[in-house]
């Protein structure tokens, strides 16, 4: 099948490249020469693993196409995504400039019947908006041409898109046309073969259905920062009680551990776009204002660990920090609790030096040169001549470390860890301090 995707980020890129290793044969669209010409020469901007060969590969069998011309995208297939970017307004909304621009483009050169899929993360009756847009458009051309807008939202995670995209846990479609529907069983049967994953239902519920799963995880996540909190205050230990209530079928095991707070391009942005978006019809969210409000606090509780133990003075210390990405497998920084950190540091007087196995470019370019960023290349550099540690993203290469040398090079022999991945016991044995994310303190 033909198949044209606008917007070549995350999702659309992932998108258009997993949908052309099935066979279709796909046409990404991007406003950004620059990047279209990367892509076609093979340089994929952002890191996601196996995403290189798949692109190359794809290209190279002449599957998967890149283009900056719109017309050319319109005119290539009847299927088209949106996978363009809704960044976030100032009031937490979602900005649907890029969603209506493309709307506009497809109303201007749709020469026949479009079926036009929404993949971004878009609020409830954005359908309905793209639909008025290009009904619009349509009219103004004194042109008449059937259409219809699904919403058929992506849930892959960063760092396991791939796999997140070509073994989906449910494909859901908000459609209320039966011809829609029938296409996009066609177009996802590669990936709906050992069950029936498809969910099909209206479009207003299929929009919601993506808010209601990121704002889900959010909660069970700031759910347990709030327990853990808890915990420390009460003697407990939150990993013993992550375990305890994991093991119960109805919680289960993900999406329960502690840290410090969610972040990245998805959770922040949702919860705040939803709530914003229950407001509008005049609905108080109790419950989704406690799960921002927890983790904006959350944010904060590496530092004021380190700030408490330094007794406020932190002018002149410098601090070793491993993991700059929001999670690991991805140089993504957006909302990264790293952020919060450096920012909170730099404010108390410290100097950082940081280590990230793939986000140092990224840390480069938001940070740019600065007499308190070191950026290293590797986790012993970030230690050396560095008062205390703080872990704040749980990259593979952080789980084993030389606690001796460590204990040997920290000024202060102390860990700050907002990932839990050490047992207590450990770190002490090597004489070193250790707190952590609702566990005792071992100091
Ligand atoms: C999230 C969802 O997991 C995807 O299903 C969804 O498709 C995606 O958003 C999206 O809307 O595009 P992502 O933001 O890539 O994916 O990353 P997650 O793995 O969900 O992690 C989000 C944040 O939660 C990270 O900061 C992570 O450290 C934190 N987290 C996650 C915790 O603090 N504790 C946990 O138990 C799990």
């Amino acid at each position: 099948m033909k198949v044209t995707v606008f917007g070549t980020g995350y999702v659309g890129l992932v998108q258009g490249a997993v949908l052309a290793d099935v066979g279709h044969q796909v046409l990404c669209v991007d406003v950004d020469e620059k990047k279209v010409a990367a892509l076609k020469a093979g340089q994929i901007p952002i890191h996601e693993p196996g995403l290189d060969a798949l692109v190359i590969n794809n290209q190279q069998l002449g599957r998967l196409q890149f283009t900056t011309d719109a017309a050319e995208g319109v005119a290539h297939s009847e299927v088209i995504f949106l996978a363009v970017g809704t960044p976030p307004d100032e009031d937490g909304s979602a900005d649907l400039q890029y969603v209506l621009a493309v709307a506009r483009t497809i109303a201007r050169h749709m020469d026949g019947p479009r079926i036009v899929i929404n993949k971004s993360t878009v609020p409830v009756g954005t359908a309905d908006k793209v639909s008025a847009v290009i009904a619009e458009g349509l009219a103004q051309r004194g042109v008449q041409h059937p259409f219809d807008v699904v919403s058929n939202p992506e849930f892959l995670k960063e760092g396991a898109a791939l796999g997140d995209c070509q073994r989906p846990d449910r494909i859901i479609i908000g459609t209320s046309n039966p011809a829609s529907e029938s296409k996009l069983r066609e177009l996802y049967a590669p990936f709906n073969r050992n069950r029936d994953k498809i969910v099909v239902m209206d479009v207003r519920s299929a929009e919601l259905t993506k808010y209601a799963a990121n704002a889900m995880l959010a909660t069970k996540i700031s759910f347990m920062n709030e327990i853990a909190n808890l915990a420390e205050k009460l003697g407990a230990n939150v990993e013993a009680v992550r375990r305890g209530i994991g093991s119960d079928p109805r919680i289960g095991y993900h999406f329960i551990y502690p840290g410090v707070g969610y972040g990245g391009s998805c959770f922040p942005k949702d919860v705040k776009a939803l709530i914003h978006t229950a407001k509008e019809v005049e609905f108080e969210p109790l419950l989704l204002n406690a799960v921002e409000d927890r983790n904006h606090a959350q944010r904060k509780v590496l530092f004021e660990r380190i700030h408490a133990f330094y007794n406020g003075r932190l002018e002149g210390k410098t601090i070793a920090v491993w993991g700059l990405a929001f999670k690991p497998n991805t140089d993504d920084m957006r909302e990264a609790p790293s952020r919060n950190l450096l920012e909170s540091l730099w404010a108390a007087g410290a100097k950082v030096k940081a280590y990230d196995p793939v986000a140092m470019k990224e840390a480069r370019r938001i940070y740019g040169e600065r007499m308190d960023l070191e950026l290293v290349d590797s986790p012993q550099a970030a230690v050396q001549g560095a008062d205390c540690l703080t872990i704040v993203t749980e990259w593979q290469v952080f789980r084993a470390p030389d606690f001796d040398l460590l204990a040997a090079t920290l000024n202060d022999k102390m860990i700050f860890d907002g990932r839990n991945l050490y047992e207590p016991a450990l770190p002490a044995s090597h004489g070193l301090g250790y707190v952590s994310i609702g566990r005792p303190a071992q100091q």
